[in-house]
C-alpha cells in the first residue's frame, strides 16, 4: 500500500518509519518515510479501513483475534469502564487476587473441556505456551521425574516467538540467530497428507495414517527416552502450513501415547479456541482431551490483550499440593481490564450465538472453499469452522514455483489482487506457499460467499498466468 508523505496516513507512516519498530517486518524496507506501510485506521462490522479511506473485508480478524467484528465498543467500552472505576489494577500475586479473574476462571472452567477447572492468566499466546512448559517441568518435579527436560512438537508449528516458545516452534529463520532453544525439543510430522505420495494407500485411509503417524510418535518417544518427555504441544488444527487438520482418530491417539509414556498433553488453542472452529475448543472437534490448554487471541475477541493457560484437575492435583509454590508468573497477568473484556465477550458470544452462526455457515464455506481446489493453481484445500488455507501449486514438475512465478504470482498478483479487491487474506511465500482466511465469526452468508468469490477470482487470474 503506497500513501503520499503530504497525506495524515503519509504523514504517520513517515512517523512510524522514524520510531516504531514493527513485529515481524524488514523495519529497514518500508521504502521512504514508510511508503509500504499498510495504516489502518478503524474498523466496524466485519471491515477496516486504510488511512486512504479504502474499505477491506478483515479475512484474518485482525490476527485471528476479532472474533467479534469491530462494532460491539460500546458494550466493551461500558465493561471497561465499570471495571476501571471499580479497580483499575491488582495483581495475582502472592497470594491475592481481584474478583473479575476469579469470575473468568470460573466461567472458562465451565466451557473447557473435560478436567479442566484451573487457569494461569497470561499477557499473550507465547506466555500461555512458556507458562504451559513450566506447570508441566513442575508437575514432573513434584512428581520426582527430574529428568523430563524435553517437549515433542510438530514440523511447522508456530507456538510464538519468546524464546521458550520459539524453541517449540519450527522454524529455522525465526530461530536465527537466537538458538539453540531453551527448550530440547524433538519435531515429529504434522498431519499434512498433501504432497506426500499420495497415491500410496497409507495416506488415502485416515485409519492407516493416523496409526502411521502415531508409530512414528511413538518410535521417537522411544528413541529420546520416554523418561526424558515431559510434554507434547500440538494444535487442533495446525496453523503454519495451512489450517492442517487431524486424521480421525489423532488426539484420541496422543492422549493413548500420553498416557502411556507418563507425559503431559498440550493443545495449543491460540487460533483454534473461542469459536474459531464452531466449538469453544477445537480439540473438542478431533476427541482432544488434554492435560493443558494454552489461549489468548480471541479471549477477548482482540478487545485487550490477555494469554491464558488451562490446566486439568490431574495436574493441579500434583501442583497444587500443600506447600508447592508455584513460582511463576506476569505483573499484569489476568489484568481486571482484560478480564472484564473476556468476560463480557464470551457473555456476547452466547447471547449473539456466536458459535451458532460458525456451524450453521461452515458446511457452505467449505463447499466454497473446496470449490477453489478445481483451479490448476490450487493442490489442496484445507480447514474446518471459519478457518481455511489453500496450498497452492505452481508451474515446475512436482507442484513446486519457479522463482519467477513465486516473484509475479505470489509475492505478486496475488496480493495485490486480494487488496484491489478488498480483501485482507494472508498470502504466505514459504517453502509452501498458501492462501489463508480466518473471517470474523460474526460475518454472514454473504460476506463469506463475497470472500469465496474473490478469492476465486483471484486465483483463477493467477492459473491463467502459470
Ligand atoms: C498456535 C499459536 N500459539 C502461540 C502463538 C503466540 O501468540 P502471541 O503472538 O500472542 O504470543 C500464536 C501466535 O500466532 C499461535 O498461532
Amino acid at each position: 500500500m503506497t500513501t503520499s508523505t503530504r497525506t495524515p496516513t503519509g504523514e504517520l507512516s513517515a512517523t512510524a518509519a522514524r520510531h516504531l519498530l514493527l513485529n515481524m517486518t524488514p523495519n529497514g524496507s518500508l521504502g521512504q518515510d514508510g511508503e509500504n506501510l499498510f495504516v489502518v485506521q478503524r474498523g466496524e462490522g466485519p471491515y477496516i479501513w486504510d488511512g486512504t479511506g479504502r474499505r477491506y473485508i478483515d479475512g484474518l480478524s485482525g490476527l485471528y483475534c476479532c472474533q467479534l467484528g469491530y462494532s460491539y465498543a460500546p458494550e466493551f467500552a461500558e465493561a471497561a469502564d465499570k471495571q476501571l472505576r471499580e479497580l483499575c489494577f491488582s495483581p495475582l500475586w502472592s497470594a491475592s487476587a481481584h474478583p473479575t479473574a476469579i469470575e473468568l476462571s470460573e466461567r472458562l472452567a465451565r466451557i473447557a473441556p473435560v478436567d479442566i477447572e484451573h487457569t494461569f492468566f497470561s499477557g499473550g499466546g507465547a506466555e500461555a505456551v512458556e507458562t504451559a512448559w513450566k506447570i508441566a517441568r513442575k508437575y514432573h518435579a513434584l512428581r520426582g521425574e527430574l529428568g523430563r527436560t524435553k517437549a515433542i512438537s510438530r514440523r511447522g508449528a508456530y507456538h510464538g516467538l519468546t524464546i521458550g516458545a520459539l524453541s517449540l516452534t519450527d522454524d529455522p529463520g525465526l530461530r536465527e540467530p537466537y538458538g539453540p532453544g531453551a527448550i530440547e525439543t524433538r519435531f515429529v510430522s504434522n498431519t499434512n497428507r498433501f504432497g506426500l505420495v499420495p497415491e500410496a494407500p497409507e495416506f488415502l485411509d485416515d485409519d492407516a495414517y493416523t496409526a502411521m503417524l502415531l508409530a512414528e510418535l511413538e518410535a521417537a518417544i522411544l528413541a529420546e527416552g520416554p523418561e526424558t518427555i515431559a510434554m507434547l504441544i500440538a494444535e487442533p488444527v495446525q496453523n503454519r502450513g495451512g489450517c492442517i487438520t487431524p486424521p480421525e482418530g489423532y488426539w484420541p491417539g496422543l492422549r493413548t501415547l500420553a498416557d502411556r509414556y507418563g507425559f503431559l498433553l498440550v493443545a495449543d488453542e491460540v487460533i483454534t479456541a473461542f469459536g474459531r472452529l464452531g466449538e469453544w475448543f477445537g480439540g473438542d472437534r478431533y476427541g482432544a482431551r488434554p492435560d493443558i490448554v494454552t489461549v489468548a487471541k480471541g479471549i477477548t475477541a482482540g478487545y485487550a490483550p490477555m494469554g491464558a493457560t488451562l490446566v486439568s484437575s490431574r495436574v493441579t492435583e500434583v501442583i497444587n499440593q500443600p506447600g508447592a509454590v508455584l513460582n511463576h508468573g506476569y505483573t499484569f497477568a489476568g489484568h481486571p481490564l482484560s478480564a472484564a473484556i473476556a468476560l463480557r465477550s464470551l457473555e456476547i458470544m452466547e447471547r449473539d450465538r456466536i458459535l451458532e452462526n460458525v456451524r450453521g455457515q461452515q458446511d457452505h464455506l467449505a463447499a466454497r472453499m473446496t470449490s477453489l481446489a478445481d483451479l490448476p493453481i490450487v493442490g489442496d484445500v484445507r480447514g474446518a469452522g471459519f478457518f481455511y488455507a489453500c496450498e497452492l501449486v505452481g508451474d515446475l514438475e512436482g507442484g513446486g514455483f519457479s522463482d519467477t512465478a513465486r516473484a509475479d504470482l505470489v509475492a505478486g498478483l496475488i496480493p495485490r489482487r486480494l487488496r484491489e479487491a478488498g480483501l485482507l487474506a494472508r498470502v504466505y511465500n514459504r517453502a509452501a506457499p498458501l492462501v489463508q482466511i480466518a473471517p470474523p465469526l460474526i460475518s454472514d452468508r454473504d460476506l463469506l460467499d463475497r470472500i469465496a468469490d474473490i478469492l476465486a477470482e483471484t486465483l483463477d487470474e493467477a492459473s491463467a498466468r502459470l
